[in-house]
């Protein structure tokens, strides 16, 4: 939960407004940020690494929304991205170019192409093959590419299968022993600079060993490569500090970067970060008001206004999201399910959960700044919720809600 979330007199309030005023005057469904919760995050991260040589670049996928982009890069921060879409929200909020790294298997040559018009710090490339169509691009502007080879460092980092990425058997990286044959070829070819190397071995990290075990084979690496006469100029670990949704205890951002420092202290390189729940995911809820209350003979129901369109983490991942009554706890608790109105049974947002609430009540559902807006469909035809960026007793709308007639607005009747 944000740091920034209050009980007053048992109703709750996002840094200095209450969330039932929000709702009224925004409506429902509705994401809210905290941008006090955002800087300290992202606090967290610079002081931890004050004294190093170090760039923390914010994955954009965990929350791509303009507003939240611009508070980013006013801090300073570089940026993560995966898509040339992702790289014009960068540019659009006032990121530098300069600060983004471009992660992902699947760059187009056009993606390739505004990256290096836009003249980002790196390509985080993820095959032998990618390297070829890059050199090629690149020879195309007549420019060289910067690139930083991510590796796969064969780790297990205990987290959800979905979301684990640094093991053989996924689509992610170059294998390990294939690295420095890699980076031999990318030596050679004309129009590519080697700047890096790069790992993320999953999200969600609770654990410290597996990133530490895969930074020592990234160190390895890296002496390996400079013996080779190939100094690099940063060491990128990527993102995957996990939250705290429930009861998980992920470590605290210094201690979970103090062993990463020791494995590279003394080595100039500067050390890249690409943290994005880490950094949004307890800074914002969804507010949603609750339309119905359906008892049953097994289960009693809270039908809300939001669905698994808004928020698909607990239908996708089955993942647990904290919920919360926005009023003061008036009413007898009962145990609820809590359903969107969508036609599937996998529309859920919580189970079984305590509530004391009637109907029209609000529900905040906690912890949703990561991965929660920027994985919403229009499923059901339901327009996007809007986002709201509280900063201290004022609400910016960083985006308003949808409307019908924007869903099918490109579509046509065949006539
Ligand atoms: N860098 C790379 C290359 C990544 O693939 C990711 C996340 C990150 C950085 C940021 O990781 P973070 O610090 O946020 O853990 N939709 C899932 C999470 C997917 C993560 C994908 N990659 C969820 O809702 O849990």
């Amino acid at each position: 939960p944000a740091p920034t979330l209050s009980a007053r007199d048992g109703a709750l309030w996002l840094e200095e407004l209450p969330l039932a005023e929000i709702a009224a005057r925004f409506g429902t469904p509705t994401y809210v940020y905290s941008r006090a919760a955002l800087a300290a995050a992202f606090a967290a991260w610079q002081d931890a690494l004050a004294g190093r040589r170090a760039l923390v670049c914010y994955a954009v996928k965990a929350n791509s929304n303009l507003g939240i982009l611009s508070v980013f890069a006013r801090l300073g921060a570089g940026f993560d991205i995966v898509s040339g879409g992702e790289l014009a929200r960068v540019l659009a909020a006032g990121g530098r170019a300069d600060k983004v790294v471009f992660s992902g298997v699947g760059k187009t040559r056009a993606e390739m192409r505004q990256a290096l018009l836009a003249g980002i710090r790196c390509f985080n490339v993820e095959s032998a093959a990618e390297l070829e169509h890059l050199d090629a691009v690149a020879g195309e502007l007549g420019v060289r590419a910067p690139v930083s080879l991510r590796v796969n460092p064969d780790v297990d980092p205990k987290t959800h299968p979905y979301i684990s990425t640094g093991l053989k058997g996924n689509k992610f990286g170059v294998a390990f022993a294939d690295a420095p044959a890699i980076y031999r070829r990318a030596a050679a070819l004309p129009n590519l600079h080697i700047t890096g190397v790069a790992c993320h071995i999953g999200s969600q990290l609770l654990d410290r060993a597996p990133i530490a075990e895969a930074a020592q084979k990234l160190r390895d690496l890296v002496e390996h490569l400079a013996a080779d006469g190939m100094a690099l100029e940063h060491i990128d670990l990527g993102g995957g500090l996990g939250i705290r949704y429930r009861d998980e205890t992920p470590p605290p951002v210094a201690e979970y970067l103090a062993p990463l420092l020791e494995v590279f202290a003394g080595r100039a390189e500067e050390l890249c970060f690409e943290p994005g729940r880490s950094l949004v995911g307890n800074a914002g809820l969804l507010l949603t008001r609750i339309e119905y209350l359906k008892p049953g003979e097994t289960k009693n129901f809270a039908i809300v206004d939001a669905a698994m369109n808004d928020l698909a983490r607990p239908a996708l991942y089955d993942a647990w999201h904290e919920v919360v009554e926005v009023a003061a706890r008036t009413h007898a608790p009962s145990t609820y399910d809590v359903v969107g109105p969508i036609c599937e049974s996998g529309d859920f947002l919580a189970r079984e959960r305590s509530l004391a609430v009637a109907e029209g009540d609000l529900l905040a559902i906690l912890s949703a700044g990561a991965y929660g807006m920027t994985m919403a469909s229009n499923y059901n035809t339901r327009p996007r919720a809007a986002e709201i960026l509280v900063d201290g007793a004022s609400a910016h709308v960083v985006r308003e809600r949808e409307t019908v007639e924007e869903l099918f607005a490109r579509e046509r009747t065949p006539g």
